[in-house]
């Protein structure tokens, strides 16, 4: 699937981007029955939080992290003293993915190739926000800001550099702590309030 000629001029404000996106066919995830969900904050943050993609909670809000994973991440923005509403919140994909089953929509994770369709998003909001520090959270996020996969394990507690300007931290997305248990779950607890801790500590030096 292809974009439109009208798909390559870049939109350069956020509101040409969430109009935009509301069009966007560049995969086949936007002809689901969902609505297309903008990123959410400041035009101008420091910190640009990016997840997978809306879940069936953010598609009927219209707004990204307000699900169970959204109250989670929440808490550890919180907790890190990372304050979300100077936050710009988004997620590397736009529409959510799901199959039906009965009344319910299940969480479909998206491919690489959905991932890297709707990079052309996420670059055009790093553009317009341009963030110093960008947290990735989770593989598909990671892919969508790095534009290749990453092994979490290996690339998590230290910056990368962003060819764009600005430098990448990753971490595992908060739906994987919902999903464990007992001593699994409290080491990755541990390592995402490590990962959010160094982010904070980062943004301090950058502030300073
Ligand atoms: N998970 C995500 O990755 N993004 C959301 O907006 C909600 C859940």
């Amino acid at each position: 699937m292809t974009g439109t000629d009208e798909d390559d001029v870049r939109p350069t404000s956020l509101a040409a981007i969430d109009r935009a996106i509301h069009q966007c066919r560049r995969c086949p995830i936007g002809l689901l029955d969902n609505t297309a969900v903008m990123g959410e904050g400041l035009k101008r943050s420091i910190l640009m939080v990016v997840g997978e993609q809306p879940g069936d909670q953010e598609d009927r809000a219209g707004k990204p992290f307000v699900g169970p994973s959204g109250q989670l991440l929440d808490r550890y923005l919180a907790e890190a003293g990372i304050d979300r509403e100077a936050t710009y919140v988004t997620n590397a994909v736009k529409h959510f993915k799901f199959v039906q089953r009965g009344k319910r929509r299940l969480h479909q994770s998206p491919t690489s190739g959905e991932i890297d369709a709707c990079r052309w998003w996420l670059d055009s909001e790093l553009a317009v926000v341009r963030p110093k520090v960008v947290l990735a959270l989770g593989g598909s996020a990671a892919r969508g800001v790095l534009g290749k996969s990453v092994t979490i394990s290996r690339t998590r507690g230290h910056p990368i550099p962003l060819d764009g300007g600005g430098e990448a931290w990753v971490t595992a997305h908060p739906s994987y702590l919902l999903r464990l248990r007992d001593a699994k779950k409290r080491e990755q607890e541990r390592l995402f309030r490590a990962d959010l801790a160094a982010v904070a500590e980062r943004l301090a030096e950058l502030s300073a």
